[in-house]
């Protein structure tokens, strides 16, 4: 048997996770889970670069994050699964990677500029923000991984994580490998609104709302804009519903639905029924275990707790090999 892949990937604890965060990152991860040797992590530090005046619900997200991990099927036997701070030799390797990153590569990081221009309302003006890439490389290389599972958005950060990895291998001696994107596929969905799904917009559905949630939130959702009335054909290419249909409708459903509407034989106010009766359906075993989890968070903190185990012995061995290769 040839050896597993090694990958590393980690989210920001933002609070419950809605079903954009899941297309987005989260299936893929769950995707990936026998093919590599995974570690997935809760980017606890990374979520204070940004919200480091309010920090009450950090704890509170952290253990929520992994609870949606395991409830849509991510396996604590499979991957290692465990909470960024836990880990302290990231910020030991951190450290010293700051001292080699030249700043011009992160103040030219698009991401970068962007999250300045977008949070008007934060003060990023931090060494911690502008930082935020070389956290990132310490919490890939650390465990030596070949890929990371990201979306489009975090290309440049990996690509800087590249940058160090080989300036750290040039400076000091081969320790680390240089880790390759493994790009997630685009959003499947869009948020209610047909904006990115995303909690600040106030158009996401979460994997743990009640029935009741989905039937409002989907009786509200904007459908082919060009449909103006039910005697209208509609285009289900187009509609962001059709889209909640293709991923939750049964196959057959799907494709009655998709000549009804062309055939203005069925209205949209129907068709969003049958689509929030699907995702009430398909998301029910998923609320079932949030409920569990939530139920016994002890069982939770001891997952998280086997998990820093297996990342720590893999952080420290590597600190080792840098202290080593620096000569400290
Ligand atoms: N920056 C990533 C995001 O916002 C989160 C993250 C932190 C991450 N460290 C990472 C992702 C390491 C991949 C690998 O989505
Ligand atoms: Fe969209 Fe359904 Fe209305 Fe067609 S009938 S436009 S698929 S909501």
């Amino acid at each position: 048997m040839t050896e597993k892949k090694r990958i590393v990937s980690g989210m920001r604890p933002t609070g419950t996770l809605h079903l954009g965060n899941f297309h987005g990152a989260l299936e893929n991860w769950i995707t990936m889970q026998d093919e590599y040797d995974c570690f997935f992590f809760v980017a606890d530090w990374h979520a204070l670069t940004s919200d480091y005046e309010d920090t009450g619900n950090i704890g509170a997200y952290t253990r929520q994050m992994v609870i949606d991990w395991l409830s849509t099927g991510l396996s604590p036997e499979k991957n290692t699964l465990f909470v960024q701070s836990h880990i302290k030799e990231h910020a030991e390797l951190f450290l010293l990677l700051t001292m080699i990153t030249p700043t011009p590569w992160l103040e030219r990081n698009p991401t970068y500029k962007d999250q300045i221009d977008q949070l008007k309302n934060k003060d990023l003006s931090t060494f911690g923000f502008l930082g935020y890439p070389v956290l990132q490389a310490a919490d890939i290389i650390i465990y030596k991984a070949q890929g990371v599972p990201v979306g489009i958005d975090q290309v440049p950060h990996i690509e800087i994580t590249r940058e160090i990895a080989r300036r750290f291998n040039y400076l000091y001696g081969n320790v680390f490998p240089e880790p390759e994107s493994i790009l997630t596929k685009t959003a499947k969905i869009l948020g209610t609104d047909r904006r990115k799904m995303s909690k600040s917009y106030h158009n996401a559905i979460y994997l743990s709302d009640p029935p009741e949630t989905i039937m409002e939130t989907v009786s509200k959702m904007i459908t082919d804009p060009q449909r103006a009335r039910k005697t209208d054909p509609g285009n289900p290419d187009i509609c962001n519903v059709f889209a909640f249909h293709s991923l939750y409708s049964d196959q057959a459903s799907v494709s009655t639905i998709a000549e009804e509407c062309r055939s203005a034989k069925i209205g949209c106010v129907e068709c969003k029924k049958i689509m929030a009766e699907s995702l009430i359906k398909a998301l029910a075993p998923i609320r079932d275990k949030n409920q569990y989890f939530t139920a016994h968070p002890e069982i939770v903190d001891e997952i998280i707790a086997t998990g820093d185990k297996k990342a720590r012995t893999v952080a420290e061995n590597t600190l080792g090999q840098v202290r080593e290769a620096i000569k400290l």
